[in-house]
């Protein structure tokens, strides 16, 4: 592919914006198949192999994605909307690559795979991938999310077991149950829940009679959050990162 059409499909601006850079020297490129250093390119129409690139623009590296799979430890107090109304909204976390990246011509950049609420941290992928987002929120592909939950009351047995067997929330006569449930401490909850509904903790926790103090995703499919990642700081998802979050996927026919 030409050096200026893949910075065009990673995001860094339109195929003109991308010759610029690369004619002003901005670019440096490390293809394994070519050699084993970044390269000064100033040549926009020089072909490279995609497979494995890494490129440098302005310093920072960047590897070749076909499509970008990336995990926010979100912190509190922001908003999963493009257009937040209280909050800073999550997208002013990444960089802006992500959020320009193209497709089918326009700027479509990352999307938010489901919802968080303001006042929940943890896991969050975010994808251009389109069918990536439409499995994950297929309500027949049962991807496993993990929430850790502080509450206000201590919890007890009766409260666990209820959350096992299902309670009913307001707009649905239908119960929903936690796949799995457990006091880790008397005010610490673990919830692991394969729906995604609208304030789902929340409204369970309070369907017992107690109430959600602090709410963080630590878990979605086979896929933990990762140590080191701040609040607020985000990563790639590797190939093997994917397979982990379909892991504990249950399909339903
Ligand atoms: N359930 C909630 O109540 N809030 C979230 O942010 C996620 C799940």
């Amino acid at each position: 592919m030409q050096l200026q059409e893949i910075l065009y499909s990673q995001g860094f601006g339109t195929r003109r914006v991308c010759a610029g850079l690369i004619q002003q020297g901005q670019v440096q490129v490390l293809s394994s198949k070519v050699s084993a250093e970044f390269q000064l390119c100033t040549h926009a129409a020089q072909e490279f192999p995609t497979e494995g690139l890494l490129f440098a623009v302005m310093g920072t590296a960047w590897p070749y994605q076909a499509h970008a799979y990336v995990l926010l430890n979100k912190p509190q107090a922001t908003e999963c909307s493009q257009k937040p109304s209280t909050y800073p909204s999550i997208y002013t976390l990444l960089p802006s690559p992500l959020r320009m990246r193209p497709q089918k011509g326009a700027v479509q950049g990352v999307q938010a795979v489901g919802r968080l609420d303001q006042d929940t941290t943890g896991m969050l992928l975010l994808t251009d991938d389109g069918k990536f987002i439409h499995r994950m929120s297929s309500p027949r592909h049962h991807v496993p999310k993990i929430y850790e939950v502080t509450v206000k009351h201590p919890l007890d047995e009766r409260q666990i077991q209820k959350l096992l067997d299902g309670v009913v929330l307001d707009d649905d006569p239908k119960p929903v149950a936690a796949a799995a449930c457990e006091a880790v401490t008397q005010f610490h909850l673990r919830l692991t829940l394969t729906q995604g509904k609208y304030h789902q903790v929340k409204r369970m926790v309070a369907a017992v009679s107690n109430r959600v103090e602090a709410l963080h995703r630590s878990q979605i499919g086979g896929l933990r959050m990762p140590i080191d990642l701040e609040p607020g700081q985000w990563c790639w998802l590797s190939e093997l990162d994917l397979l982990k979050i379909n892991q504990h996927g249950v399909s339903v026919p």
